[in-house]
């Protein structure tokens, strides 16, 4: 039902992200100021970030953690004063993280107790298929899931979302995501921060009505950018170095993020670490919707009682303005232990590669807009790519829509079971926000990005598509089945 109100309501730039003007929309009035809600008025930078609460195993064995977790709604207040109904894991907006470790299997049986089908998805997880959150296969409302993750895979920052056919953009966006973390062998050995300051941020737009729900219409609408759930917050920081795992949870904005002149070494990326630590000082983090980027991030320099931002460079809305979305309050002076080694992690091999394939992203933009890989529609009953158990394969993909009726439409790309490499993109060398291992990256209009993966271990079906959800609910979407 979310979804005929969504493409039944929402013009053309819901559904491409290209910001266009559209008639008759469910849009509701702009956000008024916070400072405009009822209860005490506030200010920018006045509510602090949560940081989403560390999910408690309900069981502990040798190899194994196990958790429950309920699929519910929950009326929040992301928004002084505010209380917004959202679609929850376990009741927080970020849901809970999931910490776990490298080699030791996890568990976790999300029970469904909306009026409506969801699944999980482990978004960077290496996991078997049935165990993958396919759009087919759907926790009936009442039901429950089991899904199996054995997190035989490096240290990464992954995150948790829903992923039901045609919903996910709506479900995502009204709540349901959420940090996975996987803890590496590896990194036990290293000392880098730990604990309490590490710490998992999401960050995405969203739009409020005059009455603070959450409308999802079109997206240029979507002007306010949440941050672990809160709108332009303030974290208090000690004065030391952090590790800041950032998300873009956005269904379709991507995020220019910049942390002025404090200092700061990236460190990893989707897949986990990177070989060495790369000193990004000053530099813009883009990040498409999905990926993800993990920083040491030093505080050392600032005086108690002092601030410091987090910007954001508005995109694709047509603003491009670099506005705050975050404040660093420093409040406390600490120990500092922590390190980061000049070496991290060395990258694997890249085994020479026996099949190249093509993929082209586009819609097909007569009548309502549908999203295509290579010509066609998603279809969960059809297998798109049929891949050798342990192949490496290169596969080009293009963004074929860089001259729509309505301009050029951005994309991004994202595939499950693997990390990949990203090799050149036209050509050229890839970009920074390329390195290491990688599962999900932007695909501006017109181009083209080379990736290489080797598919190991499970068999099965797993998907590939556009990371823009809206693109991917519309069917920007392939199937492939890992096979002997
Ligand atoms: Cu994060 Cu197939 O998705
Ligand atoms: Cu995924
Ligand atoms: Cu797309």
């Amino acid at each position: 039902m979310f979804r005929r109100r969504f493409l039944g309501l929402a013009g053309i730039a819901a559904v491409t992200g290209v910001g266009l003007p559209v008639g008759a929309m469910a849009g509701g009035d702009p956000l008024p100021p916070a400072s405009a809600g009822r209860g005490a008025p506030k200010g920018p930078f006045s509510v602090r970030m949560p940081v989403p609460p560390t999910l408690r195993p309900v069981a502990r064995t040798d190899d194994t953690d196990v958790y429950r977790l309920d699929v519910l709604a929950a009326d929040l207040e992301l928004l002084p004063g505010v209380r917004t109904s959202c679609l929850t894991y376990g009741g927080s907006f970020v849901g809970p993280t999931i910490r776990a470790r490298e080699g030791r299997r996890v568990l976790v049986t999300y029970r469904n107790r909306l009026p409506e089908a969801v699944n999980v998805h482990l978004h960077g997880g290496h996991v078997p298929a049935d165990s993958d959150g396919h759009p087919m296969q759907l926790i009936d409302p009442g039901g429950e899931r089991r899904y199996e993750y054995p997190n035989r895979q490096p240290g990464a920052t992954l995150w948790y979302h829903d992923h039901s056919h045609h919903a996910e953009a709506e479900h995502v966006y009204r709540g349901l995501h959420a940090f996975y973390l996987i803890e590496g062998e590896d990194e036990r050995r290293h000392d880098l921060p730990r604990d309490e300051y590490d710490v998992p941020i999401a960050i995405r737009d969203a739009e409020f009505d005059a009455a603070g729900q959450l409308v999802h219409g079109d997206p240029a609408k979507r002007n306010v950018i949440l941050v672990n759930g809160r709108s332009k917050p303030y974290f208090p920081v000690a004065a030391r170095k952090y590790r800041l795992r950032l998300l873009n949870s956005s269904s379709l904005r991507f995020l220019k993020l910049n942390f002025g002149s404090l200092p700061v070494l990236q460190i990893g990326s989707d897949g986990g670490l990177l070989p060495a630590p790369v000193d990004r000082t000053g530099t813009d983090f883009p990040l498409a919707a999905g990926e993800r980027v993990d920083l040491v991030v030093d505080f050392s320099g600032l005086a108690v009682g002092s601030r410091a931002a987090l910007t954001n460079q508005g995109q694709y809305t047509g603003d491009d303005r670099i506005e705050p979305v975050l404040q660093f309050a420093v409040d406390r002076r600490a120990r500092d232990r922590s390190d980061v080694p000049a070496t991290l992690r060395p990258l694997p091999e890249l085994p020479p590669a026996t099949v190249h394939r093509e993929l082209t992203l586009s819609f097909d933009l007569n009548g309502t807009p549908t999203g295509l890989v290579n010509g066609q529609p998603f279809d969960p009953d059809r297998v798109d790519q049929r891949v050798r158990r342990g192949a490496t394969e290169i596969w080009t993909v293009t963004n074929g829509d860089s001259a729509t009726k309505y301009g050029p439409i951005q994309h991004s790309f994202h595939l499950h079971l693997a990390q990949f490499r990203v090799l050149d993109r036209d050509g050229r060398p890839p970009l920074p926000g390329d390195a290491g291992l990688k599962d999900t990256v932007p695909l501006p209009p017109g181009t083209s990005v080379r990736v290489q993966a080797t598919f190991t271990d499970y068999l099965g079906r797993y998907m590939y598509h556009c990371h823009m959800l809206e693109h991917s609910s519309a069917g920007m979407m392939g199937q492939m089945e890992i096979v002997d």
